[in-house]
């Protein structure tokens, strides 16, 4: 991805290799990642995550501008996508508008993301019309799993799997830029990835998909509330953190820290 991260290039990189997409919610977060991915998402699974909330309905407007500024302040070459939280732009197209609006004035982030598929076709094209690019999320929709069920697993019924057809062809008739598939079965979720216009973005979805993304804490193993059978741990970093503080603690007992080297003292003339 060049420096100045466009969704164009994001785009173009369908067809060429792997997507790269990955949740951030802090600038810290946002410059380790930012080198290795092609799209980071500032997901409104932080109220989970970082809140450590029930569901991602209880994230709001103000959570996800405050967290989209955070990593925009530190991201190079990724595009930066913000959630529109749960409430913010379901109601009317003028509703998500102003929504929109909001969080990309705010953060001067790249694009937004919301859940849905044919029922918000109009509100993705009054976003695109008015200039805002627009990243699709069908399937598993946690914005409208009930709190406390278990999430369930779309496309097992025909009826299931025409209706995920649609919702894909209608987002991509309003104008999104891509598409995050979450928990659909493999053949569905690969069918529809391979007709699919605009990059597919997967998520215990397909192999097939143009790109895969998971939550950042679950893949470094800092999130232990539930892992969702599509996680892969690729650290455990709740471990190391623990060992770190177990070591901090006893230097601290045992007065090995601080040393006279962490101290500040009078200047010597
Ligand atoms: O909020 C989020 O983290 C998401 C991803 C899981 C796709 O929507």
């Amino acid at each position: 991805m060049p420096e100045k991260p466009q969704i164009a290039d994001f785009m173009a990189l369908k067809g060429q290799r792997k997507i790269v997409c990955l949740t951030a919610y802090s600038a810290p977060m946002a410059h380790a990642l930012d080198p290795h991915c092609d799209m980071l998402l500032v997901g409104d699974s932080v109220a989970m995550v970082i809140y450590g909330m029930d569901t991602t309905q209880n994230a709001d407007l103000d959570m996800m501008i405050r967290h989209g500024e955070a990593v925009m302040r530190r991201r190079k070459s990724s595009i930066v996508v913000i959630d529109l939280p749960a409430g913010s732009y379901e109601n009317s197209p003028a509703q998500a508008l102003a929504s929109a609006n909001e969080i990309m004035s705010k953060t001067g982030a790249d694009a937004v993301k919301l859940e849905g598929g044919t029922d918000l076709a109009p509100h993705v094209k009054c976003l695109v019309d008015s200039g805002i690019p627009v990243l699709g999320h069908i399937g598993l929709l946690p914005q409208h799993a009930v709190a406390g069920a278990a999430f369930r697993i779309t496309g097992r019924s025909e009826e299931e799997a025409n209706q995920l057809h649609k919702d894909a062809n209608a987002l991509v008739e309003a104008g999104v830029f891509g598409i995050v598939m979450e928990g659909i079965i493999e053949p569905v979720a690969a069918s529809i990835a391979q007709s699919c216009a605009v990059p597919t973005i997967g998520i215990g979805a397909s192999a097939v998909c143009d790109g895969q993304i998971l939550v950042t804490e679950d893949v470094l193993g800092l999130y232990d509330a539930f892992t969702p059978k599509f996680v892969r741990k690729f650290a455990n970093l709740q471990d190391d953190i623990g060992t770190a503080a177990a070591g901090y603690r006893a230097a601290v007992i045992d007065g090995s820290f601080p040393t006279k080297d962490h101290l500040f003292w009078p200047k010597t003339t």
